[in-house]
């Protein structure tokens, strides 16, 4: 058959709230034009983001009942140990509450002024962890990346000369290591090959930096080197992903990105001594090793999470929804980030609203107005999120790319959800020239997106 369906049925349903456009409006409004400062049950289609928003399967949650919640040494914990293990290979593997707790532990220990942190392109917690410590995140993302409606392959990939250059520069004393981020998510959800891992491990071996991966998306990374990169077509994904972590001597995951889990994340790491140095800050910020602010229900369903991800006719229709929803908004000729990411479709905000200076927000003008019309919460990817004042000159420095990102929950919703989404993007696009722009009115120092303020201008 051609058709690829949901490779489950729905046991448990969740209600959605529909609004009228008058009391949108008014949320809106008292959001101070910001979706993240919108409550969840004013959201008619939540596409804010794929972290911690999936749906857990039936035996995730059996495997909550089933969980050893004894402080420490719980039983629960050793599954998942086992599970992380066998999948990334690493000897050390410290679970955390989320990925961004993982990201502190390391950047705490390695960063600190003078350090340099390369990454084909940081995601924004994992850039605050790093600027936080008092070094800096340097972003290498491959050429093609900068094109948006080029369909390659691999726009995930690292600028492995680009890389090298800035190791040359620095030197590779101020690189306490280097990263790749699986799948690319502030790039675009693009994946990365197998060969520029590969290269890109061969390059950090010889100046003897460490390569680690930001892997919550490894799944769907190896999916994307199984359908498109020669010579993995008939390698399971498993094989694929045991593959790509070979090459990297740590990893930070978010679980609550292909562990399909509400909450949770882990630090893999093969250096002993980091790994004991990590464990004390994790008994002093998350809890004990065999926990790490996790309760023992959330190690299991992590676990259970990350078998289940592997399964290929899940990938299959995870992949396929994601592109569906992006073939149908390209074929209306709406901009969008080509070809489709592994967990969203991001329009393409520069091409989608030209009239609108990057400085007044494009993305943020196409979010709010998908929020008005439909109710559908979308999130900038933009100069909101990755603009910056030049510190010696006070002029606005904007973000390499305005994209608007529409991230699709894992087996949440249904084909006539993302026929909705269609229909609002394709109505909004018709009405593009009467967009306006923003103006911010009080933002934060760091991770402004989340909580700045704006208005309409
Ligand atoms: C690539 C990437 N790295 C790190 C994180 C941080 O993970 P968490 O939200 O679990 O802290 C995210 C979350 O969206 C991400 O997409």
């Amino acid at each position: 058959m051609k058709t690829i369906i949901e490779p489950f049925k729905i046991k448990t349903v969740e209600p959605i709230r529909f609004t009228s456009p008058e009391e949108r409006s008014r949320i809106l409004a008292e959001a101070g034009f910001n979706p993240f400062l919108i409550r969840a049950e004013d959201v008619l289609i939540d596409l804010l983001t794929d972290s911690g928003t999936s749906a857990m399967s039936a035996k995730q949650w059996a495997g909550m009942m089933e969980g050893d919640e004894s402080y420490a040494g719980a039983r629960s914990f050793f599954r998942f140990e086992r599970i992380a293990k066998d999948l990334t290979g690493f000897d050390f593997i410290i679970p955390t509450h989320q990925g961004r707790a993982a990201e502190k532990i390391l950047f705490t220990l390695l960063g600190g002024a003078g350090k340099y942190f390369p990454n084909n392109t940081h995601f924004d917690t994992t850039r605050a962890n790093i600027e936080f410590s008092g070094a800096e995140a340097l972003d290498f993302p491959t050429p093609a990346a900068r094109e948006t409606a080029s369909p390659a392959d691999f726009k995930g990939d690292m600028d492995i000369p680009a890389l090298e250059r800035c190791i040359r520069e620095k030197g590779r004393e101020s690189i306490p290591l280097v990263m790749v981020t699986v799948t690319n998510n502030a790039g675009g959800g693009q994946p990365v090959s197998m060969k520029n891992i590969r290269e890109t491990k061969e390059l950090c071996s010889r100046y003897g930096i460490p390569l680690f991966l930001d892997a919550c998306r490894f799944a769907e990374n190896a999916f994307f080197i199984k359908k498109r990169e020669k010579g993995f077509g008939t390698v399971p994904v498993k094989s694929i992903v045991q593959e790509m972590f070979s090459y990297a001597d740590g990893c930070t995951m978010s679980a609550k990105k292909d562990a399909i889990v509400n909450m949770g994340g882990f630090l893999g790491l093969n250096d002993a001594d980091l790994a004991s140095k990590a464990r004390n800050i994790l008994i002093v910020t998350e809890g004990f090793p065999t926990y790490g602010g996790l309760a023992g229900r959330d190690l299991e369903a992590m676990a259970q999470g990350l078998e289940e991800v592997l399964d290929e006719n899940y990938l299959t229709y995870r992949i396929r929804s994601v592109e569906y929803l992006g073939e149908k908004l390209s074929r209306a000729g709406v901009p969008i980030l080509e070809p489709p990411g592994g967990h969203a479709i991001y329009l393409d905000a520069k091409r989608f609203a030209p009239h609108i200076a990057p400085h007044h927000f494009p993305g943020q003008a196409i979010v709010c107005e998908l929020y008005l019309a439909a109710g559908i919460r979308s999130v900038e990817i933009g100069s909101v999120m990755f603009g910056r004042k030049n510190p010696s000159t006070g002029e606005f420095v904007p973000a390499p790319m305005e994209l608007v990102r529409l991230a699709i929950p894992r087996r949440v919703y249904t084909q006539s959800h993302i026929d909705y989404v269609v229909e609002a993007v394709l109505d909004v696009y018709s009405r593009r020239k009467q967009l306006a722009g923003l103006r911010i009115v009080s933002e934060a120092p760091l991770l402004r997106h989340f909580t700045a303020r704006f208005e309409s201008l």
